[in-house]
């Protein structure tokens, strides 16, 4: 039986990445590189050193480490000043009736998100309480669509994978749920090729009675 949950945020809970894409956006332009839109998709829940490897393949120049480090803290300060402006207004459709009605029926939720600012953001949207804890992504050696952040997020709830949901928008994501032996349930158009039982079309359709029915189907 289902117990607990695993939560990507951005694109599941909040859509940060809009303000992801508008901080790389004006990094490469700064670097005089392209940056298309569809560069934008996939940079969907990948890691911000890997994200920023991605942005600077469209061009041919190398960059030292420190140079790297240096364009990736730039795009975070710029990236924590779009975010200060959140509140729980920012919460997608039905996500937090979603939250609270989980918590209510005693299930337990945790964070795996790649952001380092995932704490930040959950403060903002007062969303704090609602989560047993949050992976720490400077613990891990692989991002997603590898298992581990998903597999931590598991240990968080102390449950067996096949006792939890893990919840994504990106392939990656349901990929990295898939291979921690948790139940994949995907969010969206980007994920609607994955082949999942538990797919919605938004987040508004992700309530208990939905994935039980679907579930049972
Ligand atoms: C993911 C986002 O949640 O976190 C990515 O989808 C982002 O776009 C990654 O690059 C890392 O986030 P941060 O806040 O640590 O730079
Ligand atoms: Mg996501």
């Amino acid at each position: 039986d289902i117990k607990g949950f695993t939560f990507d945020l951005d694109g599941v809970i909040t859509d940060t990445a809009k303000f992801h894409e508008q901080a790389w956006h004006a990094l490469a332009t700064e670097l005089s590189l392209p940056f298309p839109d569809e560069l934008a998709r996939q940079l969907k829940g990948i890691s911000r050193m890997d994200s920023l490897q991605m942005i600077l393949d469209q061009g041919d120049k190398s960059y030292t480490d420190d140079e790297k480090a240096n364009f990736a803290a730039r795009k975070n300060k710029h990236y924590v000043t779009l975010i200060t402006g959140l509140t729980p207004n920012d919460i997608l459709p039905g996500m937090f009736d979603f939250i609270a009605d989980i918590k209510q029926k005693g299930y337990v939720a945790s964070i795996a998100s790649a952001s380092k600012n995932a704490p930040t953001i959950l403060k903002q949207l007062g969303l704090t309480d609602y989560f047993i804890g949050i992976v720490d992504p400077s613990t891990l050696a692989h991002g997603k669509p590898n298992p581990e952040i998903y597999v931590k997020a598991g240990e968080l709830l102390k449950l067996a994978p096949q006792q939890i949901i893990g919840l994504e928008d990106a392939s990656a994501g349901v990929k990295a749920i898939q291979d921690a032996g948790q139940t994949a349930l995907g969010i969206g158009p980007a994920v609607s090729q994955d082949n999942l039982q538990l797919w919605f079309a938004d987040t508004a359709s992700v309530t208990l009675d939905n994935i039980k029915q679907k579930l049972t189907q």
